[in-house]
């Protein structure tokens, strides 16, 4: 794969030196709707799910695909994995509470929480949503409030920690015996005999090691140990699960020429070991399940930033842009790469090294370090891309800036599906008291 068929598996192309996403012309997008924006292409995001779901299909009919919400909670990014027939792994009651405003049913929802509090159950019960518990203190609680509430139990879910992780940052890495996600192996047959005693009849059992896995083989031993306790917890306790969960985890290439995830590797080391445990402990056809975010939303979305000021110091090329890690947070959090391309490529002019610096106050608020670009100018626009997951989800009003917009191009056509927030949006849920006013 070449740099521009890298691109335009991102939907990017230059046409006479100015650069157009899906088909339109980035300086137009950015004049009519300001910056920064966060401009999404809902044609990615609908080949990704197709794509995943095809292939799962292909090895495995009884599979479902669970979007995972936190990657980007818009509405109508929901819409579109709902019309795709997706399911929603949902990580606290604000996201299920913005699935049900998309018009999900609660039977689409897994609430794959950590911490839970009383409420979280409360809501969960009250809604009819399959709660995911990481712990089996969590166990006492949820059977009381279901209890007091009057609900059936009639299915629960825990989440193994296979002790293996695997990410592309130590924060992502969500298992080992030091992480706080999940049941370790001593407590995992524990968890469901307590679960049956307590009266719950069908069961689930969860897994999700890490976010930014590029190396499907990172899936290997993980996988490994968790059917190993998949096992056990069957013999022991005759359970047959209704469905069988290896989370979400798939990355993608943020770096220009990296290859994608192998997906024959991940068949080999995920789906294939799956087949064998259902056919070797007869636990009949549960439905296997993943919960991808990244993979399903990361390449769909590109961030437009305009340069206010270009600044030499005598030592170092800055460009200051207008988002910062108050809009695109992965940079600064994770030390993560997102490549930057000029919307205007001036082609002939020749290259120099720049940092790409936001404009909050903190030396660590910088989008792209030491990047080789065309001769930049203030007013110029600049791409940052693959800014689907984990972008907006995680954008904040730190220096009390307003977040940004975001747009929808589906086949050509604009939509804004979310206003930049205003000033008076940053005040609204503050009380001054009587004493100061
Ligand atoms: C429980 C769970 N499932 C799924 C995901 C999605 O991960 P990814 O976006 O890497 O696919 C996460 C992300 O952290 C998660 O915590």
């Amino acid at each position: 794969m070449n740099y521009s068929e890298w691109l335009n598996v991102k939907s990017l192309e230059y046409r006479e030196d100015v650069l157009y996403f899906a088909g339109k012309n980035t300086l137009e997008i950015s004049k009519e709707y300001g910056t920064p924006i966060y401009v999404i292409n809902e044609n990615t995001i609908r080949e990704r799910y197709k794509s995943l779901k095809i292939l799962l299909n292909s090895e495995y009919e009884n599979n479902r695909i669970y979007y995972a919400v936190k990657a980007n909670s818009s509405l109508s990014i929901l819409k579109i994995f709902h019309s795709e027939g997706a399911f929603f792994d949902c990580t606290s009651m604000g996201e299920i509470y913005t699935c049900f405003k998309a018009d999900i049913s609660p039977e689409r929802i897994i609430y794959t929480g950590n911490m839970f509090t009383d409420e979280d159950f409360t809501f969960a019960v009250e809604n009819k949503v399959l709660v995911n518990l990481d712990s089996v203190s969590q166990l006492k609680r949820l059977t009381k409030i279901h209890d007091h509430l009057g609900k059936e139990k009639i299915i629960i879910s825990f989440r193994i920690n296979p002790e293996f992780g695997a990410g592309h940052h130590i924060h992502t890495i969500t298992a080992g015996k030091t992480i706080k996600f999940g049941i370790l192996e001593e407590q995992a047959i524990e968890a469901f005999s307590k679960a049956k005693e307590n009266g719950f009849e069908k069961f689930g059992i969860h897994q999700h090691i890490g976010s930014g896995v590029l190396n499907a083989q990172d899936f290997k031993k993980p996988v490994e140990k968790y059917i190993s306790i998949i096992k056990k917890i069957a013999k022991s306790l005759e359970i047959k699960f209704e469905f069988i969960d290896f989370g979400g985890g798939m990355g993608i290439p943020y770096r220009p020429l990296e290859e994608p995830l192998d997906f024959d590797i991940y068949k080999e080391v995920v789906i294939k070991p799956f087949k064998q445990l259902i056919n070797s402990e007869d636990l009949g056809e549960p439905i296997f399940k993943i919960e991808p975010g990244r993979y399903l939303t990361a390449e769909s979305s590109i961030l437009l930033t305009q340069i206010n000021t270009i600044k030499n110091n005598g030592y170092k090329l800055f460009a200051g842009v207008d988002a910062g890690f108050n809009t695109l947070l992965r940079p600064t959090l994770y030390n993560s790469y997102h490549h930057i391309i000029s919307c205007n490529k001036k082609s002939k002019e020749s290259t120099l090294i720049y940092d790409i610096t936001g404009p909050i106050c903190e030396s660590g608020d910088i989008l792209g370090k030491n990047r080789e670009l065309n001769k930049l100018e203030e007013k110029d626009v600049l791409a940052i891309l693959d800014v689907g997951a984990y972008g907006f989800t995680m954008s904040s009003n730190y220096n009390s800036r307003p977040r940004s917009s975001e747009i929808l191009i589906n086949n050509g056509k604009i939509f804004k599906i979310r206003e930049a927030e205003s000033l008076d949006d940053l005040l609204k849920l503050q009380i001054i008291p009587d004493h100061l006013k």
